[in-house]
């Protein structure tokens, strides 16, 4: 007899829905699959058999053959066990259907038949909704996920008995979550529970650069000694950017989704994501890769910030890949059959200490770098990537007595107001001006530049003579001019003044 099911898998964020099609008729025991599995489809034969035997129910002593199609699908994972062993129990007769065509099952079973959580189970429920289907059957761990997608019934098991329950008295499913939640529109609206700018003594430059990198989409590069507060400050970017929209939480959470950085039971990312990977990391982990590919930490940072701490001691080459999704906000990572896309907008905040001691220019310690160990250091970060970063950072070390007393700092509510109104002139200017202006000053270029850049006469003239002074290059200015309107727009001025550029130029004085 033959049963069907549909479940789905993941490329890229891209759901792919597959079916499963089981076979149990009589001849010689044995179990094939057939349609392209990979080694872990393979594996998944064993947990099958022994996940219905220790659920109580009989393993058909028949011929059984599982086909997943499309063939041409890459499928991996073991979120196919489920459904594999819904269809083995519906073919022979367990099950009062045969055909369930109305939810998508998917879910790794352990031996003893606990169902696991599996990736990408976000992606795939949107685009179980998208088709018009009724219900996800689902592990319970990924519940969460799942019902942020309205519209769907979310049927989480815990066990295959249970999932044998569901299907058989869908009525008695637990749904989880209301349909139409999505709708809700209060998502990251309060403000971060977390680290907060007030607790930042001193530092005006370093803060007063992060609100100009949140306002406009720039990335950062802070440079100081170690203790001064890079780390401090980096990591309370997230708090004074936008509240996520409902469209960037849903891809943002995706891409978590897909990589399995959700914790058990949570639905929607509700605050952008932060990423610090370390230094030693791996360029396939910084940027994604695999066979079947999975995204990296600039994936996981889409929508949020990417903070490379002591920057010169990243590999070479992990920071050379990072050009295309500076460049593009995505990475594609090409395997024979196809392309896997990851989004990947992130604001950059790299941090480095100004010589491989650390204490250059500090007046309390004593430097004893030679001149040729800190060019050896700074050249490790190269012309295209230092190009890419908008701002450029002294951090000096706060001292002792400022960090004991030195007034509460300015907090990250305030500053967050004023990066939403800067960033609402730039979307004013986006809506009128039509869809080759972006969103953001950071990612403005060619026409669209000229076009918002343009400064009086004043600021021409001090642009011209910071250029000469500092010999910047064509794209050296292109970004002096694009900080300088982020920069206008915190003030709420039309046009770019002399004031703006000459604040937008002092951070590129270090390089
Ligand atoms: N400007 C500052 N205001 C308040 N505390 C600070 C400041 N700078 C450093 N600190 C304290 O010192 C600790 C270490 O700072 P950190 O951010 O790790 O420095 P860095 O990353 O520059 O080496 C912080 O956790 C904080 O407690
Ligand atoms: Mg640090
Ligand atoms: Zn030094």
């Amino acid at each position: 007899m033959l049963a069907l099911l549909r479940t789905a898998t993941v490329f890229g964020v891209e759901a792919c829905p597959v079916q499963v099609e089981v076979d149990v008729s009589f001849g010689l025991p044995g179990f094939t699959m057939v349609g392209l599995p990979d080694v872990s489809v393979r594996e998944s034969r064993d947990r099958v058999k022994s996940a219905i035997r220790n659920s109580g129910f009989e393993f058909p002593p028949h011929r059984i053959t599982v086909n997943l199609s499309p063939a041409d699908v890459r499928k991996a994972g073991s979120a196919f066990d489920l459904p594999i062993a819904l269809g083995i129990l519906a073919a022979s007769g367990v099950l009062t259907r045969r055909q369930i065509d109305e939810v998508v099952v998917l879910g790794e079973l352990s031996l003893d038949g606990a169902i696991q959580p599996v990736r990408g189970v976000l992606p795939i429920a949107i685009a179980a909704r998208r088709s018009g289907l009724d219900a996800i059957v689902l592990p319970a761990a990924n519940a969460g996920e799942a019902t942020v997608v309205g519209g769907l019934r979310v049927i989480p098991a815990a066990t295959l008995a249970d999932a044998v329950r569901a299907i058989e008295a869908p009525a008695q499913a637990i749904p989880a979550g209301a349909p139409g939640q999505a709708e809700r529109p209060a998502i990251g609206n309060t403000a971060p529970a977390t680290a907060d700018f007030a607790d930042v003594r001193g530092q005006a430059l370093a803060r007063r650069a992060l609100e100009v990198a949140a306002a406009g989409g720039h990335n950062v590069l802070l440079v100081g000694p170690p203790g001064a507060g890079k780390t401090m400050m980096a990591s309370r970017l997230p708090g004074i950017l936008p509240p996520l929209t409902l469209e960037e939480a849903l891809e943002a959470t995706s891409v978590h989704s897909v990589a399995g950085t959700l914790t058990a039971g949570s639905g929607l990312l509700r605050e952008r994501p932060f990423r610090a990977p370390h230094h030693t990391v791996s360029d396939a982990a910084l940027v994604g890769g695999g066979s079947l590919p999975r995204p990296g930490e600039v994936s996981l940072a889409h929508h949020g910030v990417l903070f490379l701490d002591e920057m010169p001691e990243f590999d070479r080459r992990a920071l050379e890949v990072l050009r295309q999704p500076l460049e593009e906000g995505r990475v594609t990572i090409s395997r024979v059959a196809r392309t896997a896309v990851f989004p990947a907008r992130f604001t950059l905040v790299a941090a480095m200490n100004p010589c491989p001691c650390g204490y250059l220019g500090d007046p309390t310690h004593q430097c004893r770098c030679t001149p040729r160990q800190i060019a050896q250091y700074r050249g490790r970060i190269s012309g295209p990537l230092l190009d890419r970063l908008d701002l450029i950072v002294e951090v000096p070390a706060v001292p002792p007595a400022a960090l004991l007393d030195g007034g509460s700092g300015e907090s990250s509510a305030a500053i967050r107001a004023r990066v939403l109104a800067a960033r609402a002139c730039q979307q004013a200017r986006h809506e009128a001006g039509g869809a080759d202006l972006p969103r953001l000053n950071a990612h403005l270029q060619g026409r669209a530049l000229r076009r918002c850049c343009r400064p009086d006469a004043a600021g021409r003239r001090l642009l011209e003579a910071g250029a000469a002074r500092l010999a910047l290059s064509a794209r050296a200015c292109h970004r002096v001019l694009k900080v300088a309107r982020t920069i206008a727009d915190l003030a709420g001025a039309e046009q770019i003044a002399a004031a703006h550029l000459a604040e937008a130029i002092q951070y590129r004085e270090r390089e």
